[in-house]
């Protein structure tokens, strides 16, 4: 089966197709036959990424941090498209600050928007997918999800927790005909550093260098469009993230040494 046949005609749902990942996600997706929905909160740049999509498009605007309406996001979804084929909870928001200087609500908020958002859309995307028997939750995750890298204290623990919530979600709906999938991306060349939250609250505003090294946007889009057909467990992307969820599995002393080394992790 090739990756068109795997979203041809199929709802796929991605949070966070604003920019970044989640843009080039939706245009891959679209171009493979896919039906998008695109979410964020910035309306003119969701409708800038569908005029983008090759196919149909609803742009349905939503804050995660304020998901106590998410069961009207699906219900809109349904009511265009009648189903739901795949949520790709993408939309996130990442840290610059140490654990020290953050104050409780920053902590609050991160976790806010990267974990209780991704929960909230599944869950009330969820009675309909078990009604189908059928459907793909996608929780994008990241290596700090794996492994705490510092300046990023909340954004790991967001991270973490969406292993745990997803891992266990999987084993509930083993039996269902849905699949779970938890992505960790590699460093991608997109705007997450500059959008990270500072210890003040306010966005760190700056590209960090090991984001301007990193993959491009299209790449990373273009594995996880392929994951789609085969549903893994779990994607690492690139060897990079391979190898430190691999070390530290092995050797957790030794990773931690060779962190504590490193002088700059922006
Ligand atoms: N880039 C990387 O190196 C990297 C590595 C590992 C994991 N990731 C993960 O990949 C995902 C996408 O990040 P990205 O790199 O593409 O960053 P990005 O360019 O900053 O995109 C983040 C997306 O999330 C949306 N978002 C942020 N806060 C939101 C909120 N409160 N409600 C709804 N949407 C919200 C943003 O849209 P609006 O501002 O319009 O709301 C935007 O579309 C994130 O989950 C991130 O943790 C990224």
């Amino acid at each position: 089966m090739g990756a068109t046949s795997a979203v041809e005609d199929r709802v796929v749902w991605v949070t966070g197709a604003s920019s970044g990942i989640g843009e080039a996600l939706a245009v891959e997706l679209s171009a493979l036959g896919a039906k998008v929905v695109l979410s964020a909160r910035r309306r003119d740049d969701l409708e800038r990424v569908a005029a983008r999509c090759a196919s149909e498009t609803l742009v349905r605007p939503l804050d995660l941090a304020d998901m106590d309406d998410a069961d009207r996001h699906v219900a809109a979804v349904l009511d265009r498209f009648g189903h739901v084929d795949v949520l790709v909870n993408n939309g996130g928001v990442s840290q610059r600050s140490l654990a020290v200087d953050t104050p409780l609500s920053v902590d609050r908020q991160l976790m806010e928007v990267d974990f209780f958002g991704q929960v909230a859309l599944t869950k009330a995307v969820l009675p309909h997918l078990m009604e189908r028997g059928d459907g793909h939750i996608v929780a994008v995750s990241s290596l700090t999800g794996r492994v705490g890298i510092p300046l990023r204290s909340a954004y790991s623990a967001a991270k973490h927790a969406i292993h745990g919530f997803f891992d266990t979600l999987r084993l509930e709906l083993s039996r269902s005909g849905i699949a779970v999938t938890i992505v960790c991306p590699p460093n991608v060349r997109t705007s997450i550093s500059a959008n990270a939250i500072t210890a003040s609250g306010e966005p760190y505003s700056a590209m960090d260098r090991i984001q301007e090294r990193g993959m491009a946007s299209e790449q990373c889009a273009r594995r996880i469009a392929r994951a789609l057909r085969r549903r893994p467990r779990e994607l690492h992307i690139g060897a990079p993230v391979r190898a430190i969820v691999l070390f530290d599995r092995l050797l957790p002393g030794l990773l931690f040494r060779l962190l504590r080394r490193q002088r700059t992790f922006v």
